[in-house]
């Protein structure tokens, strides 16, 4: 006699999945045979679009807000996927801001903010999804391409919290080696997404594949870094912006 088991076979959890990169990433792993639990802050309406075209490709989903700025909302919503999915097979940590000033009129909020979502945010959300993982699991974050170089003028402070993430990733391989849990670090450069739209000519002029990445070509390298074939990896950071720092 079959029983239904409590919970689907694995599950994954995109912190920032609402739109670009993590939105393409939860529908990857969702393909891949997840049941994905996405969070967002501020786009409720991008979030249930996600869960809605997975659900529609007969995967499952979950929308959950919770600011990366805020330790308890990212507590609460790693609690929240676990307590709909089981515990995680996959942490994808995406979720991240871009603000570029010049120096002399970089706002200190902006510092700030910066640091608590792409730094702070970062560590909270591994720190709370390990808690939850299971033994084997994968943690990939999304750092930046401009950890390694940037080269554009105001992105100093968006960098340094992107090199930071990829030290964190460095180090914290060895703080989850014990539980087989892996952790990567994928360093897109420029992609098509929200963050770029305002400034796709110039990255595309300055690229030297004279084009911008898709959102896909990220989901794709974050669903290799999830499955069995990634088990020997881990602590390392992967640059993919078409050979933008070469
Ligand atoms: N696009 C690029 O060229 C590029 C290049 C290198 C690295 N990256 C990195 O890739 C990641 C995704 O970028 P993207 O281009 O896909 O950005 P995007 O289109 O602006 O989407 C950002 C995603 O992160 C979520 N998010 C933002 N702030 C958050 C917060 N405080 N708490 C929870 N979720 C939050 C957004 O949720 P809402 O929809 O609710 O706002 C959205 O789902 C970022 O870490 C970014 O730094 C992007």
């Amino acid at each position: 006699m079959h029983s239904t088991p409590p919970f689907p076979a694995t599950s994954a959890l995109v912190f920032g999945g609402s739109r670009g990169i993590g939105a393409a990433i939860g529908e990857r792993l969702a393909r891949e045979g997840h049941a994905v639990a996405l969070t967002y802050v501020s786009r409720p309406d991008k979030a249930a679009e996600v869960v809605a075209r997975i659900q529609a490709s007969g995967g499952q989903a979950i929308a959950l807000q919770a600011d990366s700025a805020n330790a308890d909302a990212i507590s609460n919503a790693a609690a929240e996927a676990v307590h709909h999915f089981g515990p995680l097979q996959v942490a994808v940590v995406n979720a991240g801001v871009y603000r570029g000033s010049p120096l002399d009129q970089f706002p200190l909020e902006t510092f700030d903010q910066m640091l608590a979502v792409n730094v702070r945010g970062v560590f909270l959300a591994i720190q709370e999804a390990a808690k939850r993982m299971r033994d084997g699991g994968r943690i990939i974050t999304i750092g930046s391409n401009t950890a390694v170089r940037g080269g554009i003028v105001g992105s100093s402070v968006y960098a340094m919290t992107k090199a930071a993430v990829a030290t964190l990733v460095r180090e914290l391989a060895l703080d989850l080696a014990p539980r087989r849990i892996t952790i990567n670090n994928i360093q897109p450069g420029p992609i098509e997404t929200d963050i770029t739209s305002g400034f796709l000519d110039m990255v595309v002029a300055r690229s030297p594949a004279k084009r911008v990445g898709r959102p896909e070509e990220v989901a794709a390298l974050a669903a290799y870094l999830a499955g069995d074939d990634a088990s020997y990896m881990t602590g390392t950071s992967l640059t993919l912006d078409g050979g933008w720092v070469i």
